[in-house]
């Protein structure tokens, strides 16, 4: 249900960070570093008849069945496993481009257990993430995260995870469009890992990377080619978006910004939710280069508002927690199943229509975490007043993830399916035993 002061916390975060990484970027004095970037290239129309008709083809012919290891091993459930040898993957002091947003040991934070999960899957393990590996994988190529301040925070998570493979002068940061792309660059490679702002994926008036906290959302459901052509080349695309969305209605217009003959109206949710992800989907139908282009989608990001939902004391969220939840599928009442059935069905008719697009389902391992978010731990974008200070429970972050921390979990899947290699590694593992 819509929950304004929740979906303004959210957005009050997102301009926190921002500032973070806009202060990183003069401090790097790296703005003057501008990539050219291609606009969309629309692909000549025989080719993509042949495509079409090729993908429909592929479409209609029955798809293979999943060999028993693949069915028997689903990466997205298992449990969290206490493991201070191997995790975390990187130090939060160590990480060049680190965000303010998610620091948390920095902003204070004393207990870091929440630092040192491990993802257990049921019936195979994650591969190990290797960066170098990774990074060959991303030669002359651009991996793009594009979506709100969870899916940055992903990509965040993933430059940290691969810049300490890289020596100093090989790496660098950038920002293109008025900073609604961000850039890191492996220039030994040839690859970069981007993030692009669009938290609603389509455009809206809070597309500003700075200020977008508007007091009445609204949305262009059908427009999304100003924000697609920024990343219509990309080689893997990782999108999100749901925070956003989480209200009860949204103001939809027909027509554009400014325009006179527009047309508003309010649509209830998750009807408005299925109109952009319809246009996205028609997007990439039209753009992508199938034998190109890897496409993710990550579901929800849960949200830990309501200590009660857990066992905890009504009136409490997030704050003071230390631990996860162990109970079982657990699934707080934040995450809306409806539209997770949108994102499943928009995803299932762009397969039917030959366009593979993987949900990262990292919704039910995150469910688990509630004391892995910021909390009051980050940089405060405006001063407390004296009456949150009293309260820190008023302002405590609990929609954000601190790093390192369960992003990165988001991010070994990423890597696991990129590398499309769960099956083999299991046999591997197998093998080995
Ligand atoms: C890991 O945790 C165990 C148990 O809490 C502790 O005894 C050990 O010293 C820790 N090891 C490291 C490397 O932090
Ligand atoms: C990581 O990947 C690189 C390149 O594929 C490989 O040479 C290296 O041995 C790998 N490292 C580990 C620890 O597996
Ligand atoms: C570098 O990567 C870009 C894609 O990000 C590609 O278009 C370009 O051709 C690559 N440059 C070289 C020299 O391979
Ligand atoms: C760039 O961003 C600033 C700050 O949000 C905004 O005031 C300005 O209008 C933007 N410029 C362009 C060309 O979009
Ligand atoms: C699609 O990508 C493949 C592999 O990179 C390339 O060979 C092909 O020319 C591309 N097709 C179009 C229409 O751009
Ligand atoms: C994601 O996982 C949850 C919990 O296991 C499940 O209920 C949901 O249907 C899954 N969603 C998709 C799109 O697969
Ligand atoms: C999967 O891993 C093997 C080595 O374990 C590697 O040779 C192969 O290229 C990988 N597959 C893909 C699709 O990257």
């Amino acid at each position: 249900m819509a929950n304004k002061a929740q979906i303004a916390a959210a957005s009050w975060g997102v301009k926190t960070s921002f500032h973070s990484l806009v202060a990183l970027l003069l401090a790097g004095a790296v703005i003057g570093v501008v990539y050219l970037t291609r606009d969309a290239e629309q692909p000549a129309l025989d080719e993509d008849r042949a495509a079409l008709l090729q993908n429909s083809a592929e479409a209609a012919s029955p798809a293979p069945a999943p060999s028993a290891s693949e069915k028997e091993c689903d990466l997205f459930s298992g449990r969290w496993v206490f493991d201070n040898v191997s995790y975390p993957l990187y130090k939060e002091k160590e990480c060049k481009y680190m965000s303010d947003q998610l620091a948390c040991e920095k902003f204070g934070r004393e207990d870091l257990r929440y630092q040192q999960w491990r993802w257990q899957p049921r019936g195979c393990d994650l591969p190990r993430f290797n960066a170098t590996a990774l990074l060959e994988r991303l030669r002359n190529k651009r991996l793009v995260y594009v979506g709100d301040s969870l899916n940055r925070g992903q990509w965040v998570s993933m430059v940290c995870l691969v810049e300490s493979a890289i020596p100093p002068n090989l790496k660098s940061m950038s920002s293109e469009h008025n900073y609604s792309l961000l850039i890191f660059k492996a220039a030994e490679y040839n690859a970069t890992i981007e993030y692009y702002w669009a938290p609603l994926l389509v455009e809206s008036n809070s597309d500003d990377p700075v200020n977008h906290r508007v007091p009445d959302r609204i949305v262009r459901v059908q427009a999304i080619e100003k924000h697609a052509r920024h990343w219509s080349n990309a080689d893997i695309l990782v999108f999100d978006s749901y925070l956003w969305w989480r209200r009860y209605q949204m103001k939809v217009l027909w027509g554009s910004f400014g325009s006179r003959d527009g047309i508003y109206k309010d649509v209830m949710m998750p009807r408005a939710y299925e109109m952009a992800l319809s246009t996205w989907s028609d997007w990439l139908e039209v753009h992508v280069n199938r034998s190109k282009t890897q496409l993710f989608f990550v579901s929800m990001s849960p949200t830990h508002e309501r200590a009660e939902e857990w066992g905890g004391d009504v009136g409490q969220n997030c704050y003071m927690e230390t631990e996860p939840i162990t109970k079982e599928g657990y699934w707080g009442s934040g995450s809306d199943l409806a539209m997770m059935r949108v994102v499943k069905s928009v995803v299932d008719g762009l397969k039917a229509r030959g366009l593979g697009v993987q949900i990262l389902n990292i919704t039910q391992l995150s469910e688990y975490r509630k004391e892995a978010h910021p909390s009051i731990h980050r940089r405060q974008w405006e001063p407390l007043t004296e009456e949150q200070k009293e309260k820190p429970i008023s302002y405590a972050d609990c929609f954000h993830w601190c790093l390192p921390g369960v992003p990165d979990v988001w991010n070994e899947l990423l890597y696991a399916h990129i590398f499309h290699n769960r099956t083999q590694r299991l046999e591997d593992r197998v093998e080995g035993l």
